[in-house]
């Protein structure tokens, strides 16, 4: 009975191998089947051509949902991928690599169920009259042809919007941004660079203070999270790889408000701060920069006694997250329209998203002002009701052809029973298409606001059932890791997170600058 018992046990064991790999190969034949979806058809053009501009949160959220059989798409975009920002702080330090967070766009147009063309191209102006869009390949290498221009009938503006300077003298020679991959590459390689310059042989200790010292300008989500992950990198990998460095180190986050995050509530607000002081990161609330040299940034900050000052705070690496500003080929297409003179933070939309004052353009995102923050949440959603908003008109346009012909069906019926049998379908049809119109207008739904600190804790302020939850700490940064993993694109870009974040607690992140 032993031995049987011994057989037994084997038996299963290697019948739960063979369904292991069973399972294995069936989940590979089907990313392999994804990675090859059959032919598509092409463009029909005698359908209308719909354009968007972008491939960012709003646009490919739009494209994600379109039926691409209902239109001629055309996609231009400088970018031929999409980019998960929400994780991009992470890539300034190598936490995570930045080609986790990209997705190709032809991954995903490749599955759509009918072609989609796309231009890597920047739009440089919008003929909004005459209905056309001109482009520009901007990119290194241009063929005989670079600029040329696309006629649309219906366009969507989702070209984002770029770093606010406020036309502070001297941000954009020395400072960096932190919007695109670029930008946290040149992030990555400038902390490197200040770190080794800062140890090199006879350096004055003024300049290696000066080197040292890692500023931050604008405390809003893109400051907080990315001093967070400065912090954590100096704490578990740049301390212990350069040890010479240790005692002069320092971020520094200068906000010009009274505190930082004002999108949170005070009690997250003040747990950030207090994060922060632990980690001994300093705040410099109520500090405006008014200028930028390449060695030091002029503040103007508010002292206890109300009286104001300026300073000078010499820096090695100067980080400018101060928020949006419209982006030219936006501000030119507003300055034709004029129901968009008195809107000045972007495209003025109505509830439907068309841009006030022209036919035809919608605009989704950041460049659109549609009275809610300018979010990855908020595009994401702005998309998908376009998509479901198109994708009716489509549909209703479907219904009303076959409406017509059959009531010419209906005229020429040789008999009442034809006759009759034609006016219930029309019957039919006139209920489907009352359910097909009925799409109410678009409706923000916020699901929350979240943001890393640093030393492994987040703050959330969540909507919930019982209404809202402030919650921060090292579970809300469980939380945080979770619910990013969750959006991610795809699965590609999940596991390449997850193999990045394991990487980097077990090896370090990599110290050296490319
Ligand atoms: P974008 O995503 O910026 O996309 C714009 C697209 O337009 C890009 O593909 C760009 O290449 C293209 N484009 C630019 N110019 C042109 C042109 N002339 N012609 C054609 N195409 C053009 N929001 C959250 O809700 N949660 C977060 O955690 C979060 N984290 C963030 C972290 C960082 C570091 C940053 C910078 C932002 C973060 N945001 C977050 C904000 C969020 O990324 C933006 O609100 C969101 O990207 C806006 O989407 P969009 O489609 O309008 O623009
Ligand atoms: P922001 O507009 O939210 O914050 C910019 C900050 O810079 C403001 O607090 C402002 O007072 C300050 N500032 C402006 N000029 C200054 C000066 N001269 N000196 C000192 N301080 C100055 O910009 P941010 O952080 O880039 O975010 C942009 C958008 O993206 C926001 O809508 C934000 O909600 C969203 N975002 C969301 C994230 C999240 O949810 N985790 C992460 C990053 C961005």
């Amino acid at each position: 009975p032993k031995k049987k018992g011994f057989r037994f046990l084997r038996w299963t064991w290697r019948l739960s191998i063979l369904s292991a790999l069973g399972g294995l190969g069936y989940i590979s034949y089907g990313i392999y089947q994804m990675r090859n979806p059959a032919d598509q058809p092409e463009p029909d053009p005698k359908k209308k051509t719909l354009v968007i501009l972008g491939t960012g949160w709003g646009s490919v959220s739009l494209l994600k949902k379109l039926d691409t059989e209902n239109y001629n798409v055309v996609v231009i975009s400088p970018r031929n991928y999409f980019l998960f920002t929400p994780l991009l702080p992470s890539c300034t330090t190598g936490t995570i690599e930045h080609r986790s967070i990209m997705e190709p766009i032809r991954n995903f147009l490749r599955h759509k169920k009918a072609a989609v063309k796309y231009y890597e191209a920047e739009a440089t102006k919008v003929d909004y009259e005459k209905k056309v869009v001109y482009i520009k390949d901007e990119s290194e290498i241009k063929g005989d042809v670079s600029a040329t221009e696309v006629p649309f009938d219906m366009l969507v503006v989702g070209v984002g919007a770029e770093n606010a300077t406020f036309g502070i003298p001297g941000v954009r020679e020395n400072g960096l941004f932190l919007k695109e991959v670029e930008d946290a590459q040149r992030i990555r390689k400038r902390i490197m660079d200040c770190c080794e310059t800062a140890i090199f042989k006879d350096q004055s200790p003024e300049e290696v203070k000066r080197l040292l010292h890692m500023v931050v300008v604008g405390g809003g989500p893109t400051g907080v999270e990315f001093a967070g992950e400065l912090q954590d990198f100096f704490n578990d990998d740049l301390k212990k790889w350069i040890p010479e460095i240790k005692d002069n180190f320092h971020v520094t986050l200068v906000e010009a408000l009274p505190n930082v995050l004002p999108m949170f509530s005070k009690q997250l607000i003040e747990y950030t701060e207090k994060t922060f002081k632990e980690e001994t990161i300093t705040i410099r609330n109520k500090t405006m920069v008014k200028k930028v040299t390449e060695k030091y940034i002029e503040a103007e900050s508010t002292g206890p006694d109300g009286q104001k000052q300026i300073e000078r705070i010499p820096y090695g690496l100067l980080v400018w997250a101060t928020g949006n500003a419209l982006r030219p080929v936006v501000r030119d297409l507003m300055s034709q329209i004029p129901e968009q003179a008195n809107s000045r933070r972007g495209l003025a939309v109505n509830e439907y998203l068309v841009v006030k004052g022209a036919e035809n353009i919608w605009a989704v995102g950041d460049c659109a002002v549609a009275n809610y923050a300018p979010t990855a949440q908020v595009a994401a959603q702005e998309g998908a009701f376009l998509a479901r908003l198109f994708n009716n008109m489509a549909k209703t346009e479907q219904i009303e052809d076959e409406l017509k012909a059959l009531s010419l069906a209906q005229e020429k019926a040789p008999n009442k029973d034809t006759r009759d049998q034609v006016f219930a379908e029309i019957k039919e049809l006139q209920k489907r298409l009352r359910r097909v119109k009925q799409m109410g207008p678009f409706e923000y739904s916020h699901q929350g606001s979240l943001a890393y600190i640093g030393s492994e804790k987040a703050v959330a302020d969540i909507s919930w059932l019982t209404g809202n939850i402030a919650t921060g700490g090292t579970l809300t940064y469980f939380f945080w890791r979770s619910a990013y993993l969750s959006m991610c694109f795809s699965t590609r870009n999940r596991i390449l997170v997850i193999v990045d974040w394991i990487k980097a607690k077990v090896f370090g992140r990599d110290v050296s600058r490319e």
